[in-house]
């Protein structure tokens, strides 16, 4: 249209006309340009879409591509990662299957052995029914104490009803009369609510220490051997029901009883150790059992004529504060030369008795209170309540915390060290605040965490000599405190 305008005015038509096309012309280019640039914006913005959405298109496939590899990628880890622990898992299944083959086969041919020997048939005796061997004595509770242990040994109940019947019975028992006196004499003493017998082997002395149990119409005797699994249940089923109902009896050795013992919060008030006697076990047994027995509780040590219980009593006595011998057969010294005959409490037995302190002794040797299983992993200080009158010293402390993740070998460890000067002020309870709580974020990086916390004290008196004496074990404070000091 324009271009026409142009012509017409070039071929002179009227000034009017030429004016008007004039007039015109800038305003059809405008239009013209509008046009044009309206066409280019609207190509350029098709162009520009076309782009977006082919780079958009090829970003999602790249995406889709590298999830999918990466997805392959985890699941061929995941794979690996399993077969692994089922091989591990498979192997250690077949170690343990061939380690209870063995100890079948040992336990069998034992029993072979014996009943070749027809040893069997007289070594365990016809169980006697359930009756009242000292029916109306012991009412009270009576401490142990060398001297009520003595008036007991030669009182007319001992040495008449209680000796009448433990005599010669029950025959597989391991102990002597005078020893299955003492024993049976002890528990109706003290009452004990829990009993713990490192070594059952044909549970004579179970059977001893059950009846008494039952006499005392209390408690209950938890009885330990790992190479009894076959015979003890069998001996056990043809006891009277009251009698069983008394015992239970654990196929595994003392290090596994005390393991689950410690993780069942178990707490004994006598322990008799009669398993391994060598020095090594007997002390493992010894020391296991102290932690886990009742303020004033007693152990009685059986086979101490032998090297291995005993220096396992004077180690344990010299290194554990607060512990004493009823007797002098552990603490005395080896007067008559090293293999002279023991000179034991009561005649013809192996015991030594040791008492444990009425409270808690914490004295210059650092002590470990154990790891103890926490929900949340924060630990911000631990609680002491004091049990003695009279004391002043430097109370050193150290708080654990491990995180650990199942099945891995990943674990984290924190730690907070400090002191505290303490002295007998009437104070009794004792919040130690740690300077930093420990707290851990390993929760978040894995999924299956499990934590622990360890209070670990020691004790420099300023006598020199008096240990701390707690009411019971210190416990964490998992409550946000004052940071540093105590309150
Ligand atoms: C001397 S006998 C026990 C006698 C029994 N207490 C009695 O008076 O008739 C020792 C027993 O300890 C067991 N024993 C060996 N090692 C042991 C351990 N590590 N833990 C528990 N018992 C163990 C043996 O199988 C054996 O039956």
């Amino acid at each position: 249209m324009t271009n026409v305008l142009k012509r017409l005015a070039l071929k002179g038509i009227n000034a009017a006309g030429y004016t008007l096309l004039r007039a015109g012309e800038p305003e059809a280019i405008r239009a013209e340009a509008v046009a044009n640039a309206e066409e280019r914006v609207a190509r350029i913005r098709e162009e520009a879409v076309a782009n977006a959405e082919e780079r958009v298109e090829r970003i999602r496939q790249e995406a889709v591509a590298n999830a999918e590899e990466r997805v392959e990628r985890i699941r061929k880890e995941a794979d690996e990662d399993a077969e692994m622990r089922i091989g591990a898992i498979r192997s250690e299944a077949e170690d343990d299957a061939a380690r209870r083959a063995e100890r079948n086969r040992t336990e069998t041919d034992d029993h072979v052995q014996v009943r070749d020997a027809s040893l069997y048939p007289s070594m365990v005796s016809d169980i006697r029914p359930i009756e009242h061997i000292t029916r109306g004595c012991f009412q009270d509770r009576t401490e142990a104490t060398e001297a009520s242990i003595t008036e007991y040994m030669e009182s007319e109940i001992a040495l008449g009803r209680v000796f009448n019947y433990f005599s010669e019975y029950p025959t597989q028992s391991m102990l002597s009369t005078n020893a299955r006196m003492a024993i049976f004499g002890l528990i109706r003493m003290i009452k004990p609510a829990t009993v713990v017998e490192i070594g059952t082997y044909y549970a004579g002395t179970s059977e001893v220490i059950a009846r008494a149990l039952w006499e005392n119409r209390s408690g209950v005797l938890h009885t330990v051997d790992p190479y009894g699994a076959r015979r003890c249940p069998s001996i056990l089923r043809k006891w009277p029901k009251e009698l069983r109902d008394r015992v239970r009896y654990w196929s595994e050795n003392s290090a596994a009883f005390f393991e689950r013992a410690t993780r069942d919060h178990l707490q004994f008030d006598m322990v008799f150790v009669d398993g391994n006697h060598d020095f090594e076990f007997a002390l493992f047994d010894l020391m296991a059992a102290a932690r886990l027995l009742r303020p004033g509780g007693l152990i009685i040590v059986d086979n101490c004529e032998q090297a291995g219980p005993l220096s396992a009593c004077r180690s344990f006595l010299r290194d554990m504060p607060g512990w004493e011998e009823i007797g002098r057969l552990a603490s005395s010294p080896d007067a008559d030369g090293p293999f002279a005959a023991p000179s034991t409490l009561i005649a013809d037995t192996g015991f030594a008795f040791l008492k444990g302190p009425d409270m808690v002794h914490v004295g210059e040797r650092p002590v470990s209170f154990g790891q103890v299983r926490i929900e949340r992993p924060k630990v911000t200080g631990f609680q002491i309540k004091l049990g003695a009158e009279s004391f002043a010293g430097t109370l050193h402390y150290r708080v654990l915390l491990r995180a650990f993740e199942y099945g891995t070998s990943v674990i984290e460890e924190l730690k907070s060290t400090g002191a505290v000067r303490l002295a007998s002020d009437g104070q009794r309870v004792v919040n130690q605040w740690l300077a930093e709580p420990l707290r851990t974020d390993f929760g978040y990086l894995y999924a299956n965490a499990v934590y622990t916390t360890e209070v670990e004290l020691a004790w420099t008196p300023d006598d020199g000599n008096t240990p701390l004496q707690l009411t019971k074990n210190p416990v964490i404070l998992p409550l946000a405190g004052p940071v540093g000091g105590s309150a």
